[in-house]
């Protein structure tokens, strides 16, 4: 049996990434595989357990009995650990801040792999991985590869956006500070830093609506699989 067709859609907080894929995976059939929530998983659990964000022994005994899963719900790509629903835990500013900071970690990166790949090939038809990574490290042969990208203040913009709507306080200034330093912290790592792979189609999506970019990816997906 051949393998599912692995997309891989990276680039930095904000750009889209998560809408885009979403909306993707519904009209494709494909599952999604929102490899940013694992990560915040993993903050979630250390903060619950009083574990440092920089304790690699504790980090690595915390990914042992880590499991995360997935299911879209309507219009939601709900997150599970075991069977608790966390999408709503995993996305507080503290929440980002942390798993922006265990991402940084080679042992908490490298403890993830296996699960991610597992996730994608577990899928029946196509998967989609959302990431920072996937195009370069978790896929590097993934069938088709996607880099979103958009100024900073169009990323602070619609996380803000994102934030309100799900009733979280913030402010625009708070939320592109925050940004600021993850951006940095996620493209200035040793280990696997955010940065296009090669062989990615780049998209800038500041001033394109999320449906046009949807679209495009589509597009180049539904040739690629028709050439596979
Ligand atoms: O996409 P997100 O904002 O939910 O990701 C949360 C953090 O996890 C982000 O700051 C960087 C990290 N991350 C990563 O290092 N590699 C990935 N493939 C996905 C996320």
């Amino acid at each position: 049996m051949s393998r599912p067709f692995i997309v891989a859609i990276d680039g930095p907080a904000g750009a889209g990434k998560s809408t885009v894929s979403r909306i993707l995976a519904r009209r494709l059939d494909f599952s999604l595989v929102d490899t940013g929530a694992i990560y915040r998983c993993v903050a979630l659990i250390a903060k619950r357990q009083g574990v440092a964000l920089d304790d690699d022994a504790a980090l690595e005994a915390l990914l042992q009995t880590l499991q995360v899963s997935f299911k879209v719900i309507g219009e939601e790509n709900r997150v599970y650990l075991g069977n608790e629903d966390v999408s709503g835990l995993i996305r507080t500013p503290e929440i980002s801040m942390g798993a922006s900071k265990v991402s940084s970690r080679p042992v908490v990166r490298k403890g993830l792999l296996a699960l991610q790949r597992r996730l994608a090939l577990a899928a029946e038809k196509g998967a989609i991985l959302e990431g920072r990574d996937i195009g370069t490290v978790v896929f590097p042969d993934a069938d088709a590869k996607f880099y979103l990208e958009a100024s900073a203040e169009t990323r602070a913009r619609r996380r803000y956006e994102e934030l309100f709507q799900k009733g979280v306080e913030s402010s625009l200034e708070e939320v592109l500070a925050d940004q600021r330093q993850r951006d940095k912290q996620d493209s200035e790592r040793a280990v696997a830093p955010l940065k296009p792979a090669e062989d990615a189609i780049r998209i800038d999506s500041t001033s394109m609506p999320l449906s046009e970019v949807v679209r495009a990816i589509e597009k180049h997906v539904l040739e690629k699989m028709a050439k596979r």
